[in-house]
């Protein structure tokens, strides 16, 4: 892990081998961070355990993708998505996120688990320009307009968002078991 650029707010290049989980509440509140979750948020365990998941969110994050996120999640369904978080001082890393959804007995969601992964230079470079785009449209227009622009995009590539992620963003299988592993533990 390190950082990169010369502006103020700085790239934190992420290791191939790092991975970032955090457990929320079905609300979205932080209950569970690993040691490098927190470490690279730059947040103590008492400022993140019990505050809102967007305490990482990073401005250039349109607002469309939690959308699809949450609309995914809640349904009780896996999603992959490339999210841009900020750490507490201001500075940013890109992760590719998928998550776990944790049912009681009656089949209630109780908790969501994120997993992370450090996205790909050629894959952010994709997604940069895309999120761009549809922050400006929020800008304008509002979520229904990124909402509406994003289902364009993703009719034209015959894909879901889901589908999107994983065709440009699908781990190695070295990677899955890394994350099998890991997602044993939680
Ligand atoms: C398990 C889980 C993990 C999440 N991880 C992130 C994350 O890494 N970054 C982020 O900005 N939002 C994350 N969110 C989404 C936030 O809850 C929130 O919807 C998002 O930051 C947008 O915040 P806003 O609605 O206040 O704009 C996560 C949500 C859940 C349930």
């Amino acid at each position: 892990m390190g950082l990169i650029g010369s502006s103020k707010s700085k790239e934190i290049k992420l290791s191939f081998e790092d991975i970032l989980v955090s457990k929320t509440d079905i609300n979205g509140r932080i209950t569970y961070g690993n040691d490098k979750f927190m470490e690279v948020s730059g947040y103590s365990k008492e400022e993140l355990i019990g505050t809102p998941h967007n305490i990482i969110r990073h401005p250039d994050m349109p607002k469309v993708i939690f959308y699809f996120m949450w609309q995914s999640i809640k349904r009780g369904r896996n999603i992959m998505a490339v999210v841009k978080n900020q750490s507490k001082n201001g500075n940013y890393y890109w992760v590719t996120t998928d998550f776990d959804i944790q049912k009681g007995r009656t089949g209630e969601i109780r908790n969501y688990i994120a997993f992370r992964e450090p996205t790909p230079r050629k894959v952010i470079k994709e997604i940069e320009e895309i999120y761009r785009v549809l922050l400006d449209i929020e800008k304008d227009k509002g979520m229904d307009g990124s909402i509406e622009y994003l289902e364009l995009f993703l009719t034209e590539k015959g894909m879901s968002y889901n589908e999107y992620i994983e065709d440009l963003a699908k781990p190695t299988s070295f990677r899955e078991k890394i994350l099998h592993r890991m997602k044993s533990f939680c």
